[in-house]
């Protein structure tokens, strides 16, 4: 598990060659299974595979060339009708988010998780026919991997662990 924690990096650039359903399936069942405050399940996922919807999206972002190079969108939207406590709920959605993204690993696959593209999520959730209630939280763009991922950069431990009350 630690490996494959520590081995996903972020993918931007894919081969044409489309993901398999059956993989899409394992993917998406990985993000279902995440925790849940309450169990409440407040993550709704819109699966993009067609060019001409992607094409749509990509303008609004700046990182279009990978919404339209990428074989697979998985858009993540918080469904306010299942929510019960807003930063609970986004925190379970970057858990369904973080699930899918290490399957991707697993699988061979390569993926990004794309936030930038928020400053428009109104205008993506019109394109994608997302009920009113819906609102985006990211979209995960995802294929065959056609570069390695840049070199891993994490904070050292003893930056991040404020406390510590044992030697
Ligand atoms: C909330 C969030 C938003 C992100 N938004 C973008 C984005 O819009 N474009 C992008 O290329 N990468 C985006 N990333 C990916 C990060 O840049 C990447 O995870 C980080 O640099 C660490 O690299 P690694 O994933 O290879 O370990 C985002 C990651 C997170 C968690």
């Amino acid at each position: 598990m630690l490996e494959s924690i520590k081995l996903r990096r972020s993918i931007r650039k894919f081969t044409s060659q489309g993901i398999e359903d059956e993989q899409i399936h394992e993917i998406i069942e990985a993000g279902m299974w995440a925790p849940s405050g309450l169990n409440n399940q407040p993550w709704r996922i819109a699966i993009i595979k067609d060019s001409p919807t992607r094409k749509s999206i990509a303008p609004l972002t700046r990182y279009s060339p990978i919404i339209e190079g990428a074989p697979l969108l998985i858009a993540i939207f918080l469904d306010a009708g299942a929510s019960y406590d807003r930063i609970k709920d986004i925190q379970a959605i970057g858990a369904c988010i973080q699930n899918m993204l290490l399957t991707i690993h697993d699988l061979g696959l390569g993926g990004v998780w794309l936030g930038e593209i928020l400053k428009n999520k109104e205008k993506v959730a019109t394109i994608l026919n997302a009920p009113d209630n819906f609102e985006l939280m990211a979209i995960i763009a995802s294929g065959h991997p056609a570069e390695k991922g840049g070199r891993a950069y994490r904070k050292s431990m003893e930056e991040i662990v404020f406390l510590k009350d044992h030697p």
